[in-house]
């Protein structure tokens, strides 16, 4: 028998959307025997172009594929669903209101505008067990927006960082000359922004720890940590857009890591409620190693040690996330 699942997708019409869309139904990211029902959630503006990506869903003749519908009401959207994919947000740059949007303050405080309202949705219509996934930027402030509007504990909210782990560990398949599949544990420490900290001494390279087989210090301290920080950026610089296709696999990685039990040894990454752990105030949506239990739970994985170097990353990244919950402190 068939098992089915709802998966709500804002911001369904921009370029991840078009990434995304179609993995989401192709069987790979629920598995073949569950049957996927999209419920695609677009602005006003927009939501009719949503017509042309569900044609070429039908198109595909994916046999995973439900029903699909189009929504511009986040809150009729939000009814009966298992998984959010919150990838809609509006991006640095625009100019709303006859003014440019440049600054990190204002585009966190317009993002948190359309958290707060899609937080209430999800948390009183969603299914109580229901998983998050905030994509859009600044991600983990709009997760933290998102989950404190939603007041449903049951329910479990993450920003992704799973882009920045793969990044990572392409950089160290590279350097190290191992397969990418023999790379584990990629943690990425706080928020997914240019303070996020990728971490090679809790990594393994084929068995080893990341650092030791790298075993070059000002490789790991400038190139390597440059590259996978400002990797959005040079994506942009050379693409003229932003990364599409390898944003949707990061979130189609993240269902499926938070859909599995993890393997021993392992861990996935995504920015989680803080609870202390590794010295993190609470309250902070927070880039941890994490693990799916076999009862489908997420869990920060514990005693992984952290060297004076590593803590005095966390401390910024921490900085970081602290000023941008001040930012938006009256949405919270
Ligand atoms: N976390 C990550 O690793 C990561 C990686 C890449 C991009 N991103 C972020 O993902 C977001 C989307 O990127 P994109 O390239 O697809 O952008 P895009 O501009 O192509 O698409 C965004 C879409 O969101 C829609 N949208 C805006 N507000 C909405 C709302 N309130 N409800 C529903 N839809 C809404 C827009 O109409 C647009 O179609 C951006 O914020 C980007 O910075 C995150």
């Amino acid at each position: 028998m068939k098992n089915e699942i709802n998966v709500l997708v804002t911001g369904a019409a921009g370029q991840i959307g078009y990434a995304l869309l179609p993995r989401l139904v192709s069987g790979e990211a629920f598995g073949p025997n569950t049957t996927v029902n999209l419920k695609l959630v677009e602005v006003p503006q927009v939501v009719d172009k949503l017509q042309g990506i569900i044609m070429e869903l039908e198109d595909c003749g994916f046999s995973s594929l439900g029903t699909v519908e189009a929504y511009s009401d986040i809150f009729e959207a939000a009814h009966n669903v298992d998984w959010a994919l919150l990838v809609g947000s509006i991006p640095r740059g625009i100019t709303i209101n006859g003014k440019k949007i440049e600054e990190r303050g204002d585009l966190l405080r317009i993002n948190g505008g359309i958290f707060t309202d899609q937080g209430k949705a999800i948390g009183e219509n969603a299914k109580s067990d229901a998983k998050v996934l905030v994509v859009g930027n600044p991600a983990n402030t709009n997760a933290l927006i998102g989950m404190t509007h939603a007041k449903n504990p049951s329910q479990t909210w993450m920003a992704m960082t799973a882009l920045d782990a793969n990044r990572a560990k392409a950089q160290v398949s590279i350097k190290t000359g191992k397969a990418i599949s023999k790379i584990k544990n990629m943690i990425i420490w706080g928020n997914h922004s240019p303070t996020m900290y990728p971490d090679l001494d809790n990594a393994y390279a084929d068995g080893e720890i990341a650092s030791t087989v790298i075993n070059d210090d000002s490789w790991i301290e400038e190139d390597f940590l440059e590259i996978v920080q400002q990797r959005g950026k040079a994506i942009i610089d050379a693409r003229g857009a932003s990364s599409a296709a390898s944003a949707a696999n990061g979130a189609i990685d993240t269902v499926k890591q938070a859909s599995n039990p993890t393997e021993e040894g392992n861990c996935f990454s995504a920015g989680i409620l803080s609870d202390g752990s590794y010295g993190v105030p609470e309250g902070l949506i927070f880039g941890y190693p994490l693990k799916t239990t076999r009862e489908g739970k997420i869990e920060i994985i514990q005693g992984l040690e952290l060297n004076n170097y590593a803590k005095q990353k966390l401390n910024i990244t921490i900085s970081e996330l602290q000023e941008e919950k001040e930012a938006v402190k009256d949405l919270i």
